[in-house]
């Protein structure tokens, strides 16, 4: 257990968008896809479903190299913990050279306490606008329940509300295309050990499948998606699965200072060489990950890794290198944390990347 928990510091607020471009972007793959077929079939087939299947290990390579939009909609309200996404993000971040973007989202924080535990529409407004600019930028888009904390505490209380979450977003974005990926739930931890996470991921994908019968549904382990918890994770006879993993170690390093991280003042100046077995360390974790997807055949994601800004930038830059490169040797994708807040690999006032973390991830 590495005991984490959040705590940010409240700022700003924010606004909901209206429902936008997502229908546009259906219609542009769409349509050209129903005069193809018109041309060279003698009938639209009765069976054609709204979803291309694809793969998962081929998505996962789609997925490539992403990052994090850490801060905005996982907040309790985007904007409270300083930073709120802008449409241009996304061209700024497929021009970098990523792939995908992994979009943290809090949807318990916007869905009613009872039965029928029904998500706010002027929220499913704001993501369905953040997931449309994402797509037409060309990226992948992770969706995911993020610090659903209730669950954690008591989970047999929040089952059928997170199972009625699902159920909302997962008809809201059934006809989305393949390149919207769902992800169960960021960071199980605390009670929701093992066993519960076990049970209450099946039961979610089986919510899940009801509309979405082959979209690819990301899932990680219990104890904070650690990789050393892959042996007690069981997945149901399910073909669309990636599996997620999260890495910060050495934590003392990755976390030195973080505000919701208690007793993290004394790890500052924690500095990292990659000597004194430092890089091995991260190989051999990392490994771990790939060698139980190969044993399993699931392919891995690497859904988060970073250092946080009060560590010093040329560690930061030598961690961050190491641990994209390693992953991708193992041929996992990854998602950087994050985008533009206290990990952030991009300056939202300077309007520009920090070259040396940009660089750290998407070498020349
Ligand atoms: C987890 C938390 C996120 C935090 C990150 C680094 O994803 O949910 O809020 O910033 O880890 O600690």
């Amino acid at each position: 257990m590495d005991g984490r928990q959040k705590d940010k510091p409240i700022m700003q607020t924010s606004r909901p968008t209206p429902y936008s471009l997502l229908v546009t972007h259906f219609a542009r793959l769409l349509i050209p896809l129903l005069l193809l077929s018109a041309c060279t079939l003698p009938t639209i087939p009765a069976t054609m479903t709204a979803t291309p299947v694809v793969d998962p290990f081929e998505q996962n390579q789609q997925l490539g190299r992403g990052i994090n939009l850490g801060n905005t909609l996982e907040a309790p309200r985007e904007g409270e913990w300083g930073l709120t996404i802008r449409d241009e993000y996304f061209p700024i971040i497929a021009k970098a050279g990523f792939d995908s973007v992994r979009i943290p989202i809090r949807w318990n924080a916007h869905a009613q306490m009872e039965p029928p535990y029904t998500i706010d529409s002027s929220f499913f407004a704001r993501v369905d606008h953040v997931v449309a600019k994402a797509l037409d930028a060309g990226l992948l888009v992770v969706i995911n329940i993020h610090h659903y904390e209730e669950i954690m505490i008591d989970p047999p209380a929040h089952r059928e509300r997170m199972l009625a979450l699902w159920d909302q977003i997962a008809s809201h974005y059934q006809d989305a295309p393949p390149e919207v990926i769902f992800e169960v739930l960021n960071e199980p931890n605390n009670r929701l050990t093992a066993g519960h996470w076990n049970e209450l991921l099946a039961a979610a994908i089986e919510v899940i499948r009801v509309t979405n019968p082959t979209r690819n549904v990301m899932v990680g382990p219990a104890n904070w998606y650690n990789v050393n918890w892959l042996a007690d994770l069981e997945l149901p006879e399910d073909e669309h699965i990636i599996v997620s993993v999260h890495y910060y170690d050495p934590f003392r390093f990755t976390h030195q200072g973080a505000e919701w991280v208690p007793g993290s003042d004394p790890w500052l100046g924690s500095t990292w060489t990659g000597e004194g077995g430092q890089t091995e360390a991260v190989e051999r974790d990392l490994s771990l990950a790939a060698s139980w997807g190969e044993r399993n055949n699931r392919p891995i994601n690497l859904g988060e890794f970073g250092a946080y800004s009060k560590a010093d930038m040329a560690s930061r830059v030598l961690w961050t290198h190491h641990v994209a490169r390693t992953a991708e040797e193992l041929g996992m994708s990854w998602a950087y944390w994050e985008f533009a807040s206290g990990f952030g690999a991009y300056d939202p006032v300077a309007k520009q990347w920090r070259a040396e973390l940009l660089g750290a991830l998407i070498p020349e």
